[in-house]
């Protein structure tokens, strides 16, 4: 059980911000009348908790399905003639490390009890969270290998920025949000006298790896660089330089729905989130506001790439600066580096990254933010009309002469016997129709080709 010390009195329900009590090896929200468990010894505070496991073991099933997928696919090609004897070797060793990487994974997260039945969409819905369907479960599974196995390079790059923000000041309670594979986390409880350091994500796998390697275990996870240098599957021992003193928490959550009573912390940390959540940046900063104590701070590091739907919410850094003044931080202070970023030493890719981070006093208390809805109330409820969006406009057209076009490969129709039938329906003149129908069925033939599913 987790209560690392004064962790229980920062806590606070997910589903309604009431006070949530420990209850053996689970905590309870009275009000609610909700346990939320602990999952391999992490808090899982999800504001619908088995809701939130039905989805992440979806993720696991998936990621499992489509890693046999691939295994299958090797073992087609070592089944082929005339293979060179390197192209043997170099298929067995992948097609061996994809099944032996898919066992690791499901070891691992054995905790999430895969084979259970999954909650239903229904209990999402009834609270209106989900979780993001860009978030796979290895969607940011190099930053496993970044952060515990290529050294100190990157990960000194990253603690650097954020100790010059903090200079002497003692960062006290330390609450970091969307912290990954916990390194900088780690870090920053390791080498500050941060008095209690919280490590939230909602990724399993994520922090299930910063827990175990905090508490001084040695794991061992495949790497499959980008671009190999050698081998396209690494095998990694994962590890911390030390393990972590006392007062470093793992926590599985939505940073959306963060389960900590107001004030809680000194210091909030965004490392590398700030630009990949769903919700306007002015809002996390009413978050992040309540979530400080007066006078705390919060430091921010990474890139500012907002990829929001709405133009006028993809910030730069003069309209975050203006949002953080509107909403109760001042005396900021700004840096902006060049450093590299997720460069494997397997990989012939790298990237370089001119990230920026600041840190933003809290001077005033914000206004309180709103609960996160994932949902609008037409898809929520089911009862009101479905908006007839610009966007939903032209999706709909666009499926309709798609649906069209696969309905013209009967075996038999050539491309002009097809181009006919287009002209016909009047969507296209036969010049057009012959050019878009070429590159439609390309773009299949490749897909077939490259095994895309659907
Ligand atoms: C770009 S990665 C950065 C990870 C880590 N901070 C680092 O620098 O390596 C973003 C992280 O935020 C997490 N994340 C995204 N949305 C989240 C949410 N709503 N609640 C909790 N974690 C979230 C992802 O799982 C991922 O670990």
């Amino acid at each position: 059980m987790t209560t690392a010390g004064e962790l229980p009195a920062l806590l606070a329900c997910p589903r309604c911000d009431g006070p949530l009590a420990a209850a053996g090896t689970s905590w309870r929200c009275a009000g609610c009348a909700v346990d939320f468990p602990e999952i391999a010894g992490i808090p899982w505070l999800f504001a619908e908790p088995n809701a939130s496991l039905g989805e992440w073991r979806g993720r696991l099933h998936f990621s499992l399905q489509r890693l046999e997928r691939d295994r299958q696919q090797l073992a087609a090609a070592l089944a082929g003639d005339n293979l060179r004897l390197a192209t043997r070797a170099r298929l067995e060793r992948l097609e061996h490390a994809t099944r032996d990487h898919a066992d690791r994974l499901r070891a691992l997260l054995a905790p999430l009890a895969i084979e259970q039945n999954t909650a239903s969409y229904e209990t999402y819905l009834a609270l209106r969270t989900r979780l993001p369907p860009d978030q796979g479960l290895t969607t940011y599974y190099a930053n496993i290998h970044r952060d515990w196995s290529w050294g100190a390079r990157e990960n000194d790059a990253s603690f650097d920025m954020l100790a010059a923000l903090l200079g002497n000041t003692a960062p006290g309670r330390v609450l970091v949000l969307g912290a990954g594979a916990g390194r900088l986390a780690y870090d920053l409880h390791a080498r500050t006298s941060a008095q209690l350091t919280v490590a939230v994500d909602f990724n399993p796998l994520l922090m299930i790896v910063a827990d175990q390697v905090a508490r001084g275990a040695t794991l061992e996870l495949y790497e499959f660089p980008l671009a190999p240098r050698g081998d396209a599957a690494v095998l990694r021992t994962l590890a911390a330089p030390a393990p972590a003193r006392a007062g470093f928490v793992p926590m599985l959550a939505d940073v959306l729905r963060p389960p900590f009573r107001r004030g809680s912390f000194d210091t909030v940390v965004t490392p590398w989130l700030v630009d990949i959540l769903p919700e306007r940046f002015d809002v996390l900063c009413a978050r992040v506001n309540a979530l400080l104590a007066d006078g705390g701070r919060w430091l921010n590091f990474g890139s500012l790439n907002f990829h929001d739907a709405d133009p006028a919410a993809r910030y730069g850094l003069d309209e975050c600066r203006a949002a953080l003044e509107e909403n109760g931080f001042g005396d900021l202070q700004v840096d902006e580096r060049e450093i590299p970023y997720l460069s494997s030493p397997a990989s012939r890719h790298a990237r370089l990254e001119h990230v920026v981070s600041w840190s933003a006093h809290k001077q005033r208390n914000g206004k309180k933010p709103q609960r996160f809805q994932a949902l609008p109330e037409w898809l929520v409820r089911g009862t009101e009309p479905v908006p007839l969006s610009d966007s939903f406009r032209s999706q709909a057209a666009a499926t309709r002469i798609h649906a069209f076009l696969m309905s013209l490969i009967d075996g038999r129709r050539s491309i002009k016997d097809m181009v006919k039938l287009i002209v016909e329906q009047r969507l296209m003149t036969a010049e057009e129709a012959e050019s878009a129908l070429r590159s439609f069925l390309t773009k299949m033939h490749d897909d077939a080709r490259r095994g895309t599913t659907y």
